[in-house]
């Protein structure tokens, strides 16, 4: 069977959670795309040192490997800044659209979080979801995450991410029309992801 599960939404809105979760609940294998474009800005910034080619960033984008992504650095604040540049770049996304799209087609089921996945990677998705928070709820979830930073700091980085992967000329971050959109400001975790799996179930064959 061939079930896509597509979840996008602006940073730390909980698209992680509720994708793991969803696919543990079905069963459906699971990939964090935003983990690709962490892993390529963090390779080319440490080669640039500091600074980030966009001709080698692509070229890094297409020798990426299942290792690396399993780098904790790719957690980092500075790991989310420089992702969201390199995923700026048309070249980069052009790199790792093949594997994504193959991932979301694959046998078994699929569930892709990100930016663009219900627009751009997988337009055909049987289930899509748009994830949001206030900007102050994802900020104080994201602290909570990273155990380092200040309120302020953390907050005017999600905003200036939001911004960029917004207003970007490829594959911006923007909603799917046919996409639920799923708002976990006041949602507990439990709560959030009881709704998107009860959603996803009501889209598979014969599903109530
Ligand atoms: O976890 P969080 O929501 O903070 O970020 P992420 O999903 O790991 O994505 C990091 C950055 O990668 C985003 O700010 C986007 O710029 C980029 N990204 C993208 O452009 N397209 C995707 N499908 C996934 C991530």
């Amino acid at each position: 069977m061939k079930f896509t599960v597509a979840i996008d939404g602006p940073a730390a809105a909980g698209k992680g959670t509720i994708a793991r979760a969803v696919a543990a609940s079905l069963g459906f294998a699971h990939l964090d795309t935003g983990l690709l474009y962490r892993a390529v800005a963090v390779q080319a910034l440490d080669d640039g040192r500091g600074v980030i080619d966009p001709h080698w960033a692509a070229e890094l984008a297409r020798r990426l490997t299942p290792e690396d992504l399993e780098r904790p650095s790719l957690r980092s604040a500075r790991a989310a800044q420089a992702a969201s540049k390199v995923a700026a770049l048309p070249e980069v996304r052009a790199a790792l659209l093949d594997f994504q799209k193959r991932f979301a087609r694959r046998e078994g089921g699929a569930v892709l979080d990100g930016r663009d996945i219900g627009t751009v990677i997988c337009p055909e998705a049987e289930a899509k979801l748009f994830v949001t928070a206030s900007d102050e709820i994802r900020a104080g979830r994201r602290l909570a995450e990273l155990g380092t930073g200040t309120f302020e700091g953390t907050l005017a980085d999600l905003q200036a991410r939001d911004a960029r992967d917004a207003a970007r000329d490829v594959a911006p971050m923007v909603a799917a029309k046919d996409a639920l959109l799923l708002d976990t400001s006041d949602l507990s975790i439990d709560a959030a992801v009881a709704e998107a799996v009860a959603y996803v179930k009501c889209r598979l064959p014969g599903g109530a």
